[in-house]
């Protein structure tokens, strides 16, 4: 399962790809405002020329010419850049024109495996199931994670499923046993992916007894 950053923030997306675990990015409305007022094509650029691989960044308007219009703007920003198309059928008819001109689309806000269905028809590259804000509101996310991983996988379709809305570091292990291709995550959960207190302490400890017998030492 590849990781992609859910952030338009470019210090930690740096960082993660400085990693060389983060191989995608994925923003929002958002995410974006989180930056402050920014450029936002200037960002989305800037982003896309840190990250090898696809950046995804959404459309504001909700009628088909808007997205489409958009859309096709956004696709001239970068070669990876990828276009989040929100889960309507306003956006099914978008994606449907915009996959007939080769413009990735990232078929966003996904709920249900109906809205998946009908995404993958229209020609998505990527699904983004919004797994934390389903569970938000008691349902089971990954669960519609996994029945649109095996739908695409039962009718050899190519699109790819995105799980979004990472809470904490058990989604991504719950994502990667479904069999997501991506889990795209905030900073604050790549970070928890690599922590353990026992770690921690073993390496306290392995440092302590080489100083014990070979004297204070902090590298070879
Ligand atoms: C995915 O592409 C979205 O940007 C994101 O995962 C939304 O997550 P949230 O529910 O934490 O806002």
């Amino acid at each position: 399962m590849r990781i992609f950053l859910d952030t338009a923030n470019v210090e930690h997306i740096r960082h993660g790809v400085r990693l060389g675990v983060v191989t995608g990015v994925t923003t929002n409305p958002s995410l974006v405002s989180k930056e402050g007022k920014v450029d936002y094509r200037k960002l989305v650029e800037e982003i896309c020329a840190i990250v090898p691989g696809p950046v995804s960044t959404e459309v504001l308007g909700q009628d088909v010419k808007t997205m489409v219009t958009e859309a096709r703007e956004i696709a001239k920003w970068a070669d990876n850049v990828v276009v989040k198309i929100p889960a309507s059928l306003e956006g099914v008819e978008a994606t449907s024109v915009l996959a007939k001109e080769n413009i990735k689309v990232n078929f966003t806000l996904c709920f249900t495996l109906n809205q998946a269905l009908l995404a993958a028809e229209a020609g998505a590259r990527f699904i983004s199931p919004f797994v934390g804000r389903l569970d938000d509101i008691g349902e089971d996310g990954m669960s519609v994670v996994a029945d649109i991983v095996e739908y695409l996988d039962y009718y050899q379709l190519p699109a790819q499923v995105i799980a979004a809305s990472i809470r904490h570091p058990q989604h991504c292990l719950m994502a990667a046993r479904v069999g997501a291709h991506i889990a795209t995550v905030p900073y604050e959960v790549l970070l928890q992916m690599m922590r353990h207190p026992l770690t921690d302490i073993g390496i306290q400890r392995f440092r302590d007894d080489w100083n014990k017998t070979m004297g204070r030492g902090e590298s070879l």
